[in-house]
Formats: structure tokens, C-alpha cells, sequence
């Protein structure tokens, strides 16, 4: 199989809404910057990315156990994660078109080099000594300054509480962290543990941009991994793996994964160490995964900040200490967008026609076998319907009677499902049914009854990795 290295994410964005994966939020009225809606099979490929990362990490595992917690935590849970007072990004207007863009953004983009770790000054500077707008051409901007990325509403006052501001989470981390005593209250869980949660996450970007890469809503899969502080480095490296493994049995192609360290002006407020596991999007490197070296940076804040004790009791040696924290942080939302680019092809046929195919692994298939009368003509219709109802119970299956046989296997083609299953005249009377395979094309017959036992070996032997995790 070759599979086509786009250059732009036009046919991406464009396969995305023609197909049902993904429209533009808010399209009736308009269109709403940077937000968008997940489809019937963006949202099948979503729901199948979550459950199986739930299952890798938390089912499978007997150190992790998953966490549901709020989007909305007490305004000083913010305070004291640093996201109040540093979860900020530069920003500059330009003054002669009001475009608005993001200071470092603007440096790297106009001068290829980066403005990691450069201060407001350094950054006002470069931008008004030496960029013009990209918008109007213009060279005057105001002054670069600290923009708060959270989303902040109010909740109507409570009595023992006068506090009517409230942010949206920015991660789905601190609620996790807010949550750790509870957990080890409650449950049997003993160092190294970790909590995991999926979940939105909210981040007024001033740039957001490139689809689904950054937007303004986005969801997370996140696990916080909870340690004794000697234990971080073998941790830290075991979960490299790990991750590694998981983009392997998604179907990730390995050659436009790398790994980058963050150098110390790029950390974050709360990390020791992070790294990033970026992709090659049509667009260029981006970040597709975090794992970071938390310290006891969180559950130490919090522990001030609430005066509540978080330390950890060994349950064997009694010694008493504070964890600390290794997290794992995937995106969903860039996961389905690197699945897309890596899977998109628009392949030549013998024919010089062109199809265009996804190819998905069978597993992560937001379909995973569709089924066809070969015409919408009795008793052809009840006899494939019979066999899509058997079938809903082996795996995702959809039925389409509607065209001819051959645009219908273009359509699945799109959406990357990996199997069409035919029934033609012949198969009324040798219970037989065509089974044609997206990559190859090619097809063959097979009895009826081995149907279900057929596909459901093709589609779990694709996801076998998993089981080594
Ligand atoms: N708790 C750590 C944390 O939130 P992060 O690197 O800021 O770390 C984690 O975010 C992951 O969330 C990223 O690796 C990326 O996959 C995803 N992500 C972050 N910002 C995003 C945005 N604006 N739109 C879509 N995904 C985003």
C-alpha cells in the first residue's frame, strides 16, 4: 500500500464533511470560528479511539483505575495549578487591520527561528523592528501581552461562597489531581497507581487553526501516574514506550512519529521534563502527545492551597511522602486527525481512474464491513437486511441498497471500512456471499454461516498488538 504524504489538509477538510466525519460547528448559522461538530463516523471513530484507550489503560491494567470528574473545579483549584497565573500566551494586535495573532507565532512564522522562552519585550521588539502584518502588510503593532487562555463564566452565588467566577478546565488534569486523596481513600489503589480520564478541555487560543489541530474545545485522555520521586526516570521511559505502542496499534506509521525533549524555557510552569511524541502533518511537525515529569508540583500546591494533607502512607513500611507525577496526556481530537492524513489516499487505478481510500486498520474502522443486495430488487433486499440484523451483534456494520455496486464501494472506500459483503443471486442458492477487501479490491466467497467467525477474525487480528501492552 502507498500512501500519498499530503501537502495541505484541503482534501482532509474536504473528505471530513462530504463524508460525515466532520463539519464546520454552528453551519447553519454561519459557521463558528474553530469549532466543529463530529459526524456519524467522526464520532464512530471517536467513540472507538476512546473505549479502546480505556480499555489499553485502564481495563487492562491492575495500577490504573479512571476518574469521570467536573469540567467546572473551585476557582482556587486554578490558583494554586499556576493556570490563573500562568497559563498565558503573548499577544499583539496589529493596530491598521486589528488582526490579532499570537507573538511567538508570528516571530516563528516570519523568521523560522523559534521564540521559545523569549520574554514580552524581546518579542515586542523583534515584531516591531522587523515583521509586517500577514494580513495588511503593515508595519504597526501594539505592544505584546499576557492573554489568560481560560474560558471564564460565572455560577450564580452560593451561600457559603461569594465567588461567582468560574473557568472551564484547560486540562482534565486537575480535576484528577483534586480527586487523588479520594481515590486513595476509597479504593485499593497502592504506589505507583495512576488515575486516568477522558474528557473536554477548553483553551481560548488566540491562533487557533489547521482543523482539528487546535481549537478552542477539544477532548483528552490523561493519565496521572503516581510515584515515589526515585522512581521517575525508569517511569518516565516505560510510559515512552507505551505510548509509542499505542500510536503503533492505532495504526500510526512510524516514520512521521519522532520524540522531542522540551529545553528548559520551554516547560511549562508545573513540568520537570517533558516530552513531546509529534507527527508530520500535511502542514508540518506538531505536537500529537505529551508526557511530562509533574513532580509534586500539583498535589504539593494543592496541599497549601486547600490545607489538606495529600501525603501518602506506605501501607508496608509506613513511610509517609508526597507522590509525585508522571502524565501521560493524549489528545483525541489530533489523534483522529493524524489518523486521517496517515490514512488518506488518492490512489491510481489500472483504469486511470482515481479512488480515494482511507486506510484505516480494520480494528479502528469506524465500519467495519458493510453489506450490500448486489440490486434493490427482491428477494435480494430481505435476505442482505436478514444479514445485516445477524451481523449487528459480530461488529459495526452498516447497509446501503442505493446505487450502482461499484459507487457503493467507492463511498465505504472514503470511510475506510475495511470489508463489503455482498449478496447476489448466487447466494440464495449456496449460501454464499462476496466478500471484497478495501486495499486489494479483490474479492471471495464465503459460506454464510462462516461470516461472523470470518470477519471478526480479520478485524481482531489487526488489533493484537494491544494484548502485549
Ligand atoms: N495536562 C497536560 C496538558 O494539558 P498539553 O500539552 O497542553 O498538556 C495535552 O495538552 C494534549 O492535548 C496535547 O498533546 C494535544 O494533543 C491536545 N491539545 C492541547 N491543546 C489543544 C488544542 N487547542 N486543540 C486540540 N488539541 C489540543
Amino acid at each position: 500500500m502507498s500512501t500519498n504524504i499530503l501537502s495541505s489538509l484541503k482534501p482532509i477538510v474536504s473528505l471530513a464533511k462530504r463524508r460525515g466525519f466532520i463539519y464546520p460547528g454552528s453551519e447553519l448559522y454561519g459557521g463558528f470560528a474553530n469549532t466543529y461538530s463530529y459526524g456519524p463516523y467522526g464520532s464512530a471513530l471517536k467513540n472507538t479511539l476512546r473505549s479502546l484507550w480505556w480499555k489499553t489503560f485502564v481495563e487492562k491494567r491492575a495500577d490504573i483505575v479512571g476518574l469521570d470528574g467536573p469540567i467546572l473545579l473551585h476557582p482556587r483549584a486554578w490558583q494554586a495549578s499556576g493556570h490563573l497565573e500562568g497559563f498565558n500566551d503573548a499577544l499583539i494586535d496589529c493596530k491598521a487591520c486589528k488582526s490579532r495573532f499570537r507573538a511567538d507565532h508570528l516571530i516563528e512564522q516570519a523568521t523560522k527561528n523559534s521564540a521559545e522562552g523569549k520574554t514580552l519585550e524581546e518579542m515586542t521588539q523583534i515584531i516591531q523592528e522587523s515583521i509586517s502584518c500577514p494580513v495588511c502588510g503593515k508595519k504597526e503593532f501594539t505592544e505584546a501581552r499576557h492573554f489568560n487562555l481560560m474560558f471564564q463564566t460565572q455560577m450564580s452565588k452560593t451561600k457559603d461562597s461569594a465567588e461567582t467566577k468560574a473557568y472551564l478546565r484547560p486540562e482534565t488534569a486537575q480535576a484528577i489531581f483534586l480527586d487523588y486523596k479520594n481515590v486513595v481513600d476509597t479504593t485499593r489503589v497502592k504506589i505507583p497507581f495512576g488515575i486516568a480520564q477522558i474528557g473536554k478541555a477548553f483553551r481560548n487560543e488566540i491562533t487557533p487553526g489547521n482543523f482539528i489541530f487546535r481549537t478552542v474545545e477539544f477532548e483528552q485522555m490523561e493519565i496521572e501516574y503516581f510515584i515515589k520521586e526515585d522512581a521517575w526516570e525508569t517511569t518516565f521511559s516505560d510510559w515512552m514506550e507505551d505510548m509509542l505502542l499505542w500510536c503503533k496499534t492505532i495504526g500510526l506509521s512510524e516514520k512521521r512519529l519522532a520524540i522531542k525533549e522540551h529545553d528548559a524555557k520551554e516547560l511549562s510552569h508545573y513540568s520537570k521534563k517533558t516530552v513531546d511524541i509529534t507527527y508530520q502533518f500535511p502542514f508540518g511537525v506538531g505536537e500529537l502527545y505529551g508526557l511530562a515529569y509533574r513532580g509534586d508540583f500539583d498535589l504539593s500546591s494543592h496541599q497549601t492551597h486547600a490545607k489538606e494533607k495529600l501525603q501518602y502512607r506506605d501501607p508496608k513500611t509506613g513511610e509517609v511522602f508526597l507522590p509525585h507525577v508522571i502524565e501521560p496526556t493524549f489528545g483525541l481530537d489530533r489523534t483522529l486527525l493524524a489518523l486521517l492524513c496517515d490514512s488518506y489516499e488518492e490512489e491510481r487505478l489500472e483504469n486511470g481512474e482515481t479512488r480515494v481510500v482511507l486506510h484505516f486498520k480494520p480494528h479502528i474502522a469506524p465500519v467495519h464491513a458493510a453489506i450490500f443486495p448486489l440490486m434493490k430488487k427482491e428477494p435480494l433486499v430481505n435476505a442482505a437486511k436478514k444479514l445485516f440484523h445477524s451481523m449487528q451483534s459480530v461488529c459495526r456494520v452498516e447497509y446501503d441498497e442505493t446505487g450502482a455496486i461499484g459507487k457503493r464501494y467507492r463511498r465505504q472506500d472514503e470511510l475506510g471500512t475495511p470489508y463489503c459483503i455482498t449478496i447476489d443471486f448466487d447466494s440464495l442458492e449456496d449460501q454464499t456471499v462476496t466478500v471484497r477487501e478495501r486495499d486489494s479490491m479483490k474479492q471471495e466467497r464465503i459460506p454464510m454461516n462462516k461470516l461472523p467467525s470470518h470477519i471478526k477474525a480479520l478485524i481482531s487480528s489487526e488489533g493484537s498488538d494491544l494484548h502485549s501492552l
